[in-house]
């Protein structure tokens, strides 16, 4: 079966390293595997709005920025459709006839969203569209038939979601839709990269965040402000590893050739745990390694943003570009999706002419 792969993400913010491990840094692969007939990268304004409807400058501004990200990472339009949510009308389309497939229990049951209305207090006053935000989710995904969805954790629900919209209306309406599969990172600390406080996940409303465009400086200064082991004072105490959000980015970040390059004292990851847990590692050593892999990572990144930052009426020509031709393969679904559900009335000639009949009898 042709491969389509879709993804996206909110633009609320610039993106971080969480970003990164959880979902950026495999899309990248994939693209370039060459297995992928197409594939269609969201920035979801629409979605971002569902909580920003009062705030439409931070949306509009963080457009830009997410394209930025994305650009310097490698994901590269001519592989990729980079396109902006609010752009393919259709996708309300969808979203509209989708929600009579779905029942007010099964949204507010979504895990997902409920820990979303605590965090963002919505307990007693959640807007209707951010409730059924997995459902233009949903849209997002069928619109363009895609079958394989790289995301975080997190996102499980929403395409499960999908999943369940998708057999409701084949059932109903006949065979028109793709039910998508996650696609999960590998390293299972991917899915969830804690702040640099070790407290949560890295978030740009809590300010714990590494982003992919911070300077060298910044990412040195936040790597050696990481929380490490309150219990690790003197350089022989005994060391944790667990919650240890040194040894959590170093579980997600260092490959095995770093240790040669930046710490030859040592063989591999464990090695260096081991010598911490018994004592006699200071947390500089292991923050200064840290900091030379990050470093190594997010520098050509940086680089590449920076190029396009001077370019960025290209940048906006080539999201305009991809939102074109998203939409002509949102519109050509749209069709068999109407025709399925029976609502093209005016080129319905059975239709037409059996209300003839009804009327014309003799
Ligand atoms: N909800 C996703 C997030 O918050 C963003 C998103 C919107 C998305 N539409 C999508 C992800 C479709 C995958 C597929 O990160």
């Amino acid at each position: 079966m042709e491969k389509i792969m879709l993804t996206g993400d909110k633009p609320t913010g610039r993106l971080h390293l969480g970003h990164y491990v959880g979902s950026l840094k495999r899309r990248v692969e994939l693209q370039n595997s060459g297995e992928f007939s197409k594939i269609f990268i969201e920035i979801a304004d629409a979605q971002a709005i569902t909580d920003n409807a009062y705030n439409m400058d931070k949306v509009r501004d963080n457009i830009i920025e997410v394209a930025l990200d994305y650009l310097s990472v490698g994901i590269d339009p001519k592989k990729s459709i980079i396109f902006v949510q609010s752009q393919i009308p259709e996708l309300c389309e969808f979203t509209f006839y989708y929600l009579n497939l779905v029942t007010l229990s099964r949204l507010e049951r979504n895990p997902t969203i409920k820990e979303e209305i605590k965090l963002r207090n919505f307990e007693n006053s959640i807007p209707a569209g951010f409730l059924i935000y997995p459902v233009s989710q949903a849209a997002d995904i069928t619109a363009f038939k895609a079958n394989i969805v790289p995301v975080g954790e997190d996102q499980l629900p929403m395409i499960e979601q999908t999943r369940e919209i998708v057999r409701s209306f084949n059932k109903t309406y006949g065979e028109v839709l793709v039910e998508p599969e996650a696609v999960l990172p590998e390293v299972e600390i991917c899915n969830r990269l804690p702040g640099l406080d070790g407290k949560a996940k890295m978030s740009k409303s809590l300010g714990n965040c590494i982003y992919l465009s911070d300077e060298p400086e910044e990412i040195e200064k936040k790597v050696m402000s990481m929380y490490t082991d309150p219990t690790h004072i003197k350089i022989t105490d005994p060391g944790h590893i667990e919650g240890n959000v040194v040894f959590t980015y170093l579980d997600a970040f260092c490959k095995s050739d770093d240790f040669s390059k930046y710490l030859p004292e040592y063989q591999n990851l464990d090695d260096l745990k081991k010598h911490y847990q018994q004592g006699g590692v200071g947390d500089r050593v292991i923050k200064k390694f840290l900091n030379s892999i990050l470093q190594a990572e997010l520098a050509p990144i940086r680089e590449r943003r920076k190029k396009y930052e001077k370019n960025i009426d290209e940048v906006y020509r080539m999201l305009e570009d991809g939102s074109r031709k998203a939409r002509e393969i949102a519109k050509e679904t749209m069709k068999e999706f109407k025709e399925a559900m029976r609502i093209c009335y005016f080129s319905d000639k059975e239709l037409i002419s059996h209300q003839k009949e009804k009327y014309n009898k003799d």
